[in-house]
């Protein structure tokens, strides 16, 4: 598959259950499991094709420049750990800070998500799931990333908390001015959020380039449609595509009626100071 994300712009990356999203998402991020490696193509990010960078050079981009929300924040934090640990492992890893000042950045995230500071000492099961996948968001912002890949961010929460969700993350995308990829089956999501959405091929071939994933060639990849926009690409996974013939196709944006998330943006001047 194939197709390229201009900055600023929220890109759906929509597929049935079991086509490979998630492990493209994981490929962006050089993040694939033992079993998985890219065998061909290019992932291309200012300039830079990740795939062919060292795992020191990646670790540069992973998290700092590109970032992930995992699939399933119920599962994707670790229980036995305080959240503020687990968000502040990153910026300690990332930026070389000690504990205390990553410890104050994690504050400032957790308000970014419309989370009281003062939780940082609890442990996931003492959060819902709404405000567990809110921790997700602000783990995926710890290290302040140009790009995050939202990997199906609302699919086990009920429809007022997704609606809470999504807007938070249309907040954060337009006022830290993020690029996003947005992946999930569900249509209406991809509708409400997205400029442009891509389909990820039925089943990607156990010839497509990430080998260990079943599926169909890149030469049997549905036909590009003209991309929408006119901004800079600033990431773009191939095989050999450029910004103007990725596969995208402009989404028409649909109302949602508005949430009770507070508005980010005092913290977000916070967090940007
Ligand atoms: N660690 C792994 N080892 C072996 N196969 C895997 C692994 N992870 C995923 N797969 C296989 O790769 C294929 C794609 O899985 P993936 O999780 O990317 O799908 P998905 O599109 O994200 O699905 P969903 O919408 O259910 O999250 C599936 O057939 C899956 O069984
Ligand atoms: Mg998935």
């Amino acid at each position: 598959m194939s197709f390229a994300l201009d900055e600023g712009e929220a890109l759906g990356l929509a597929g049935e259950s079991g086509c490979g999203k998630t492990t493209t998402a994981l490929a962006l991020m050089r993040l694939l499991p033992y079993n998985g490696r890219i065998v061909r193509g290019s992932i291309r990010f200012r300039g830079r094709n990740l795939v062919k960078l060292s795992e020191l050079s990646i670790r540069g981009i992973r998290w700092k420049e590109i970032s992930i929300i995992f699939q399933g924040a119920m599962n994707a934090l670790n229980p036995v750990k305080r959240i503020g640990d687990q968000i502040a492992e990153p910026i300690i890893l990332h930026e070389g800070v000690d504990k205390q000042a990553a410890h104050a950045r994690v504050g400032d995230l957790l308000e970014l998500v419309g989370i009281n500071r003062n939780r940082l000492r609890d442990y996931p099961h003492e959060f819902s799931g709404g405000m567990r996948q809110r921790v997700m968001i602000a783990m995926a912002l710890a290290c302040n990333p140009r790009i995050v890949i939202a990997d199906e961010p609302v699919t086990a929460l009920d429809v007022m908390i997704q609606a809470q969700i999504l807007e938070l993350l249309e907040r954060l995308k337009r006022e830290l001015d993020l690029s996003m990829i947005l992946i999930s089956h569900d249509l209406s999501v991809m509708a409400e959020t997205c400029d442009r959405s891509t389909r990820t091929p039925k089943a990607l071939s156990a010839r497509s380039p990430i080998s260990g994933a079943p599926g169909r060639s890149p030469s049997q990849s549905r036909e590009p449609c003209r991309a929408s926009s006119t901004r800079r690409p600033v990431a773009s996974s191939t095989p050999g595509a450029s910004s103007r013939s990725n596969a995208a196709r402009p989404m028409s944006r649909r109302r949602r009626p508005s949430g009770d998330v507070r508005s980010p943006a005092s913290c977000i001047r916070k967090f940007r100071r």
